[in-house]
């Protein structure tokens, strides 16, 4: 569907929660988001790419209170997380949306109103059994166990019986309008199996829905009935409208939407293709797309999650790897509707075939042979041959099938048949043997023809491979002599023939160095251990205790360090005088977040090896 004579794209992700840290199931779903956006951009289209944080309702209320903090502290602190998570592994979102934002909450509260004054929103009493883990009431059907409680079918946790006073959707009146749109757009859920699993659940007959709770006090209220706060699942869905400029930027807003795919993970589509679309026919707004439902990693079988407790740290892999091994290898392993086994195994043994060796070979071989026989430049190449063709020809074939691949969102699909097309380059590589060529004086030109072709190879896979690997691609690019940026192509109109031979090529740098299965494991398990050990903390002497010099200081500047992850560097005013020092927090605030803040600072540790007068700082938030 054509929103307007532009080509916008507009993709987007779940919300996440922010009771929990991310972990490889969130990164799966942002890196494929992340992925379809940088296609869609280099094919030339306006991309608006929206992720964000879930932060209202029970779940996080009641998250925040064991943890002894406010709901707000909670949800800025893993905020950072989330940020810094995809800062590491390269996701060029346009919009990071909270659902606390002021600009949200307004647009929900407007939403909720128009709905109320169409009739679609009435109120009434709600009694029934509710799973907070899902935030999600159960159906009637679900049996009663024996200690009055029910069991949620997905996170397979006790639900409660709640009965209050609350607002009801008219979810009812729109099961045949439902249909009717799902049977005239068939696209609209995706992977196609998943839409029958969506038109059976809407055919058994849709209940109304209570969107508003009263005993629930963290989140929206509800416009002139502050004592009843709008479910959180009403709340959030909304973002999708609010994250794009409803109501504070309606030109971007009237751009973009509607959506053209919500990815989400399995678990959450019926939200996404059942109430948000019911939510949207009744408030006139055009329906999205296509809501894409992917499959979970799953760890031993089991999905990997929070509550099921083995979630996987992508930090432990990005510290080894960096971005691109694990955005390959995610995306690489299983078709994105089906579910996926994470294994280190399986881990490093992509990474160590498909991009040490296949790859990173090529990568290696190709541009130090230019380095070491030419000096970088490659000279005028003798004319093409029969096997030099039929590289630049399968080229633009594998082009075709890779963009058809990535079109269909058959990411897997891109990937291996890029790998089918790297790996002939290999072999053409193998099979002509610069390398004896470049010891005999007569076959310069011949030696000049082969690197030359394996040099635009290797330009064109760059292209392929950008969407998915955007960081060894522009390395890559860079080595070979590049001056525009990558981003700049157009994917459509690329071509072998596009190489330069004038380029200055660079030797470079080994993109995916091999580690050894055993070693990687003991390292992921020593860091493992540390974490834990560090929670572990020892005792101290009351000695000890009384040679501390503790001071209530205001932060006053406070920048980030260059060159790490976590440090913070500050000014603090601590009363006679304004101390520089660093902590590793990085990860839970922003500079921003702590000016002006006050601190509780331990003035006599000892200067760490930060150098001149920067101090490490022991400091607690007030
Ligand atoms: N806040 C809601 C979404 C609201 S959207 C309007 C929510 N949040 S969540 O934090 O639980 O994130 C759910 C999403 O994280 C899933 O839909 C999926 O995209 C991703 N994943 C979480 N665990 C996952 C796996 N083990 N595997 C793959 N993706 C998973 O639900």
């Amino acid at each position: 569907m054509e929103k307007n004579s532009k080509k916008t794209f507009y993709i987007t992700t779940p919300i996440y929660y922010v009771n929990d840290v991310p972990h490889i199931g969130h990164a799966y779903t942002t890196i494929i988001a992340d992925t379809l956006a940088r296609f869609k951009k280099l094919c030339g289209n306006e991309v608006f790419f929206l992720t964000g944080t879930d932060e209202h309702g029970q779940k996080i209320e009641k998250s925040a209170a064991e943890k002894g903090l406010s709901p707000i502290e909670l949800a800025d602190r893993v905020v950072m997380r989330f940020k810094n998570l995809w800062q590491s592994l390269n996701i060029s979102y346009d919009n990071f949306i909270r659902t606390t934002a002021p600009r949200h909450e307004a647009g929900v509260q407007k939403i909720f109103q128009k709905l109320q004054e169409k009739g679609d929103i009435y109120k009434g009493t709600y009694s029934g059994y509710y799973c907070v883990s899902c935030e999600n009431f159960l159906s009637d059907d679900v049996p009663l166990e024996e200690g009055g409680y029910k069991i949620c079918a997905d996170c397979e946790k006790q639900a409660g019986e709640v009965a209050e006073e609350c607002y009801f959707f008219k979810l009812s009146s729109n099961q045949e309008k439902l249909l009717d749109f799902y049977s005239k757009n068939p696209e609209f859920v995706r992977p196609k199996t998943r839409m029958n699993e969506v038109t059976s659940f809407v055919k058994q007959g849709l209940k109304d829905l209570s969107i508003t709770r009263t005993t629930v006090k963290w989140g929206v209220k509800v416009p002139g009935d502050p004592k009843h706060t709008i479910y959180v699942w009403f709340d959030a869905l909304h973002n999708y409208l609010t994250g794009i400029g409803y109501d504070w930027d309606m030109e971007l807003f009237n751009k973009f939407w509607p959506a053209d795919v919500h990815l989400v993970g399995k678990d959450i589509l019926r939200f996404h293709a059942i109430f948000w679309p019911a939510f949207l026919m009744a408030a006139g707004f055009p329906l999205p797309e296509t809501v894409y439902g992917h499959g979970w990693w799953m760890k031993d079988g089991t999905k990997i999650s929070k509550s099921r407790g083995n979630v996987l740290d992508p930090d432990i892999i990005l510290e080894t790897f960096g971005s691109d091994p694990l955005r390959y290898f995610l995306l690489r392993e299983v078709p994105i509707g089906l579910d996926g086994n994470f294994s280190h195994e399986g881990f490093l043994h992509r990474v160590n075939s498909d991009l040490a060796n296949d790859l990173g070979n090529l990568v290696q071989r190709t541009l130090t042979m230019i380095v070491n026989y030419f000096n970088g430049r490659i000279p005028d190449p003798d004319e093409e041959k029969e096997a030099d063709k039929k590289l630049r020809e399968d080229f633009q074939d594998i082009k075709k099938r890779a963009y058809q691949h990535y079109e269909e969102y058959n990411l897997n699909r891109a990937l291996e048949e890029i790998w089918v097309y790297i790996n002939t380059v290999n072999k053409y590589l193998a099979d002509n043997e610069p390398w004896l060529m470049a010891k005999d004086e007569h076959k310069r030109g011949a030696l000049a023809r082969v690197l030359f072709q394996a040099a635009s190879a290797l330009r064109a896979i760059t292209t392929l491979i950008f969407p998915v690997m955007p960081e060894s691609s522009e390395k890559i690019w860079s080595y070979l002599g590049e001056k525009s940026a990558l981003t700049q192509i157009d994917f459509n109109s690329l071509k072998f023939e596009d190489y330069q031979p004038v380029n200055l090529i660079q030797k470079p740098a080994p993109l995916f160095p091999r580690v050894d299965l055993k070693e990687f494991l003991k390292e992921e398990s020593g860091k493992k251990e540390t974490g834990q050990k560090e929670k572990k903390m020892s005792e101290v002497t009351y000695e000890e205790f009384r040679k501390m010099d503790f001071r209530v200081g205001k932060i006053l500047e406070a920048e980030k360090v260059e060159g790490t992850k976590k440090l913070i560097k500050m000014k603090i005013d601590i009363g006679e005088e304004v101390r520089q020092m660093i902590s590793g927090i990085a990860d839970t605030y922003s500079p921003e977040d702590l000016i002006e803040k006050k601190v509780v600072v331990i003035i006599n540790l000892k200067p760490a090896s930060f150098g001149g007068s920067v101090r490490k700082l022991c400091c607690w938030l007030l």
